[in-house]
């Protein structure tokens, strides 16, 4: 399965990822997290890329791309990949667009998961992940089951994002509405753009997700 999730910040890309990547058995290839390994490491990338993100704009497109493909040279994409977060412009469309051409590779499908903007600031305020193994959590919805324990790997460190502040929120959903919905022109003559609600538990966004995408196959 190659799959992109497309959604604004907040809509559950990541929560539906970890299950997706799972039953698939195929890599989470989140520019957003391997923006955050990079600002942690403080590595030359980290440091340009840590202002775009505190202000909760795109980091430039060529620095996206070149990330994504040296990512894409590591063999564990040979049974495909869920990528969530990119592309998020049309720029890096194409350029994904590309790298696939060039790898005789073509994507399965395109999930937008779709909810209301005003859902997402309380969800992200809430939302805490495990800096160890990066599982997601949320106070209020998704709680982990002992407080401040990572339920999968015990890890004590449960952190808040940087630019899960209101203010940062905000300025993150109005640059998707800008830059990214866009997309859904880019891909829906493809015929592979697949629209679920993100609406409602998590579970319940699981099953609408399961029900739309096709079964996992099965393996020898
Ligand atoms: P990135 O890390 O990609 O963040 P995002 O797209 O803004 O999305 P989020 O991770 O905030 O949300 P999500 O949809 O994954 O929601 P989650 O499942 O965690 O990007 C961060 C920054 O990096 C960008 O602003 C940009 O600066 C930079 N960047 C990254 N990629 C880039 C690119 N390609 N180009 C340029 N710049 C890039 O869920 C959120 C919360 O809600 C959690 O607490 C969760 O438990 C909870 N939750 C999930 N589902 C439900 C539900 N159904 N009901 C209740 N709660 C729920």
């Amino acid at each position: 399965m190659r799959l992109i999730l497309l959604g604004p910040p907040g809509a559950g890309k990541g929560t539906q990822a970890q299950q997706l990547c799972a039953r698939y058995d195929i890599p989470h290839i989140s520019t957003g997290d391997m923006l955050r390994d990079q600002v942690l490491e403080k590595t030359a990338l980290g440091r340009k890329a840590r202002r775009f993100m505190a202000q909760g704009k795109l980091v430039p497109d060529e620095v996206i791309l070149a990330m994504v493909a040296e990512r894409f040279q590591k063999p564990d994409i040979a049974n495909g990949f869920l990528l969530d977060g990119f592309p998020r412009t049309v720029a890096q469309a194409v350029g994904l667009t590309s790298l696939l051409e060039a790898a005789h590779l073509e994507l399965d499908a395109i999930l937008a998961i779709t909810i209301d903007a005003e859902v997402l600031v309380s969800r992200l305020s809430a939302r805490r992940t495990c800096s160890n193994c990066k599982t997601i959590y949320n106070l209020i919805a998704q709680p982990p089951k002992r407080e401040g324990i990572c339920d999968v790997c015990s890890g004590t460190n449960l952190v808040q994002r940087d630019d899960d502040q209101p203010n940062t929120i905000r300025a993150r959903i109005e640059v998707y509405e800008r830059q990214t919905l866009p997309l859904l022109s880019y891909y829906r003559p493809m015929g592979k753009l697949l629209e679920v609600s993100g609406q409602g538990s998590v579970a319940e966004v699981q099953e609408r997700v399961q029900a739309t995408l096709p079964p996992a196959k099965e393996t020898d």
